[in-house]
């Protein structure tokens, strides 16, 4: 088989929508930040996904930190966290003062484990926030997780960065906790090169957000400051990316579902490898296509990467769990089931995530697919 052009895991996918939001910027010469980009922007996410209120943000790991901020998180206090996730959850924590204890992951989505939850309650019975995480696209369980935060009083801040579109129970992801937030980073279902938006129901959310990220200006006639103020808001010609990218959001998740059906059809009869659980509660948006080696196989992600980057062609880890990082040794951590192995450290050990870029042809994703099947050595008369 040719070793042809380079296959990489996610990268942007203009629609060619975004140029006409970009001229209007540069023509009306609304270049600096906010402009009707941005307030549009906020009103078709909005339109989108149900939530009453959006702040286009710099980042989401900026929203993530203005939604602790308004959830009263401040020093000493503890916040709980997925450990299966990107750093960035974690971080605002961090920049906060407070600690974050994290919490392992169930099997069926691979997201926060309501069990391991409930323990974390039993040691930590007042934390301010809990941060819960859509990996990969996928809704966590929210009935339950939610349940225990109610019977808690504890607020959710739901990390909706990789899950834009993706539904639970019918609901849009990022509008179920108290304070959602979404990323429009390079990689994401849709991007605006680089940018985030905080979600909520209630309008004072984001007023107070719009209020600190840019600068906590006061009413005043001069610069009044009685805050500590951050420079968190998104430009007006980054938002007309974002209002191009908006319009093909179900073409994307069409195309995302698309690349995760081709991969599970293709290995349904490799022993070796397992696509990751769809929870039957919720429709994911299918970000990245992830997988697990079998625990009976002796091979590790890493060969198959490493193989497969040969081959030029381009997969990933799985998120390495937040309490195994050395940046955030000895924080508290709660296993789904003491008894036995960590999830989320088990999933990490076998996982990887395979190319998902919805420009992909079929005949990217055969050639993925075969090269696959020929590195498990299951090569069958179609492949
Ligand atoms: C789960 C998760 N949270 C937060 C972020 C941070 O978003 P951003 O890169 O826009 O700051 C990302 C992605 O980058 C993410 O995957």
């Amino acid at each position: 088989m040719k070793n042809d052009k380079k296959i990489l895991l996610a990268t942007p996918h203009m629609s060619g929508l975004e140029m006409a939001y970009i001229r209007e910027a540069f023509d009306t010469n609304w270049i600096a930040p906010l402009g009707p980009n941005v307030t549009g922007f906020e009103q078709e996410l909005c339109a989108y996904t149900g939530a009453s209120y959006a702040d286009a943000l710099s980042s989401g790991t900026a929203a993530i930190h203005m939604g602790l901020m308004y959830l009263g998180v401040g020093k000493g206090d503890v916040v709980f966290c997925p450990s299966l996730t990107f750093s960035a959850s974690a971080n605002p924590i961090i920049y906060q003062g407070a600690t974050p204890v994290f919490i392992d992951s169930e099997r069926e989505s691979w997201n926060m484990s309501p069990q391991a939850l409930e323990k974390a309650f039993d040691k930590y019975p007042h934390p301010k926030a809990i941060v819960v995480v859509n990996l990969y696209g996928q809704s966590a369980d929210y009935d339950r997780i939610k349940a225990i935060a109610d019977a808690h009083g504890v607020p959710i801040l739901e990390d909706a960065a990789e899950s834009l579109g993706a539904t639970y129970k019918g609901k849009q992801t990022g509008t179920i906790g108290a304070v959602g937030i979404y990323s429009f980073n390079g990689n994401k279902i849709i991007t605006t090169s680089g940018g985030g938006m905080l979600v909520a129901n209630e309008k004072c959310v984001v007023d107070k957000v719009t209020f600190w990220a840019t600068q906590a200006k006061e009413n005043a006639p001069y610069y009044q400051h009685k805050e500590i103020g951050y420079n968190y808001r998104m430009s007006n010609v980054v938002a007309g990316i974002g209002r191009g990218q908006l319009k093909v959001l179900d073409q994307r998740i069409a195309k995302k579902k698309y690349i995760f059906e081709y991969y599970k059809e293709a290995f349904r009869d490799l022993d070796e490898l397992e696509m990751m659980p769809i929870a039957p509660y919720g429709e994911p948006n299918y970000w990245l296509s992830c997988a697990t080696i079998n625990p009976e196989c002796e091979v590790r992600p890493k060969a198959l990467l490493d193989y497969l980057a040969a081959k030029n062609i381009e997969g990933r880890a799985i998120w390495k769990p937040m309490h195994l990082q050395p940046v955030f040794k000895g924080s508290p951590f709660f296993n789904h089931n003491p008894e036995e192995p960590s999830v989320s450290e088990d999933i990490f050990s076998r996982g990887l995530c395979l190319p998902s870029d919805t420009k992909m042809t079929d005949a990217d994703l055969d050639r993925i697919a075969t090269r696959i099947n020929w590195f498990f050595g299951a090569a069958s008369s179609r492949y």
